[in-house]
């Protein structure tokens, strides 16, 4: 017989949620993806009550074993198309929504369809949350370009060390350092740059601990082959207003999957 499972963390207070509500289909534009900017730039405006909004989930289902899981991914980007994050795409996330990848896929074909996803934000301040449901496809390769240089030095570095997802065989952190110099060293950048620990001559008062001088700075770093964005376009848009005693607000968006040109569809759903 199955014993009972005995608690090793509880919650016991109850949260009242309040937001402004939505009080109807017609306060809200009828593009859910006009209206998450309009949510997301109101949560960007308040940055000490919303320190990072751009901060979602991210659920992929193993095409195999229709397993599901989920990770915290930052929102780079939100276009008239979907919204857009970074990854590496032979990650698990990446093996699950680009099961046939191919890491020398030339940079002019078409770009790759993926499998679904859905996507999550909750905004605790506001008392605001979207769901989103959607299929992937990779961003195109001139934009990761752009955005991939964009990034620090280390980030880059470090998008090149790391085999996401992959066990590191010897279980130490010293491994994946070794990994972050032999790039650094690939790429002509001062060791210990990634890490933070470069000596670099960044001017009087520069020490270690993560400077990037201007000569790590000014390397060029290809983008990884393995590595780049991803567009979740939807076609479930949910936002959800907290109100009081859980008679919360809820709207879902729906059109037709692959109906980009599509009317979208609203709906309030009981909370
Ligand atoms: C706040 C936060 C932001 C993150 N942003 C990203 C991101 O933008 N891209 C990414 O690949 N992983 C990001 N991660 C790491 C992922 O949560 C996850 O550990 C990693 O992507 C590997 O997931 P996977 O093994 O399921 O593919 C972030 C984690 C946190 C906590």
């Amino acid at each position: 017989m199955a014993t009972k499972p005995q608690p090793l963390a509880a919650v016991h207070n109850h949260e009242t949620y309040l937001s402004q509500g939505i009080p109807s289909a017609s306060s809200l534009d009828p593009n859910p993806l006009a209206q998450f900017s309009r949510w997301f730039t109101h949560a960007q405006d308040n940055p000490t009550d919303v320190p990072e909004p751009e901060a979602m989930s991210v659920s992929t289902v193993d095409p195999a074993t229709h397993i599901p899981s989920t990770r915290v991914v930052l929102l780079k980007q939100v276009d008239d198309r979907g919204f857009v994050f970074y990854t590496n795409y032979s990650s698990r996330k990446g093996r699950e929504l680009f099961p046939n990848n191919n890491d020398d896929e030339d940079p002019a074909a078409p770009l790759a369809q993926g499998g679904y996803a859905s996507l999550a934000f909750y905004w605790r301040a506001l008392h605001l949350s979207v769901r989103v449901v959607g299929r992937a496809e990779k961003v195109d390769p001139a934009t990761t370009r752009a955005y991939f240089n964009s990034r620090p030095v280390g980030s880059r570095i470090g998008a090149w060390a790391s085999a996401q997802s992959e066990v590191l065989p010897s279980g130490t952190r010293q491994e994946l350092e070794d990994r972050v110099r032999d790039i650094e060293r690939r790429f002509g950048v001062p060791e210990g740059t990634a890490t933070g620990s470069a000596v670099v001559d960044a001017g009087p008062g520069a020490g270690p601990g993560g400077v990037e001088g201007s000569e790590a700075r000014d390397v060029e770093i290809p983008v990884p082959p393995f590595w780049g964005g991803v567009r979740i376009v939807p076609f479930e848009v949910e936002f959800w207003a907290g109100r009081e005693s859980r008679l919360h607000d809820r709207y879902r968006y729906t059109r037709a999957e692959g109906d980009e040109a599509g009317q979208w569809t609203v709906e309030r759903l009981c909370p």
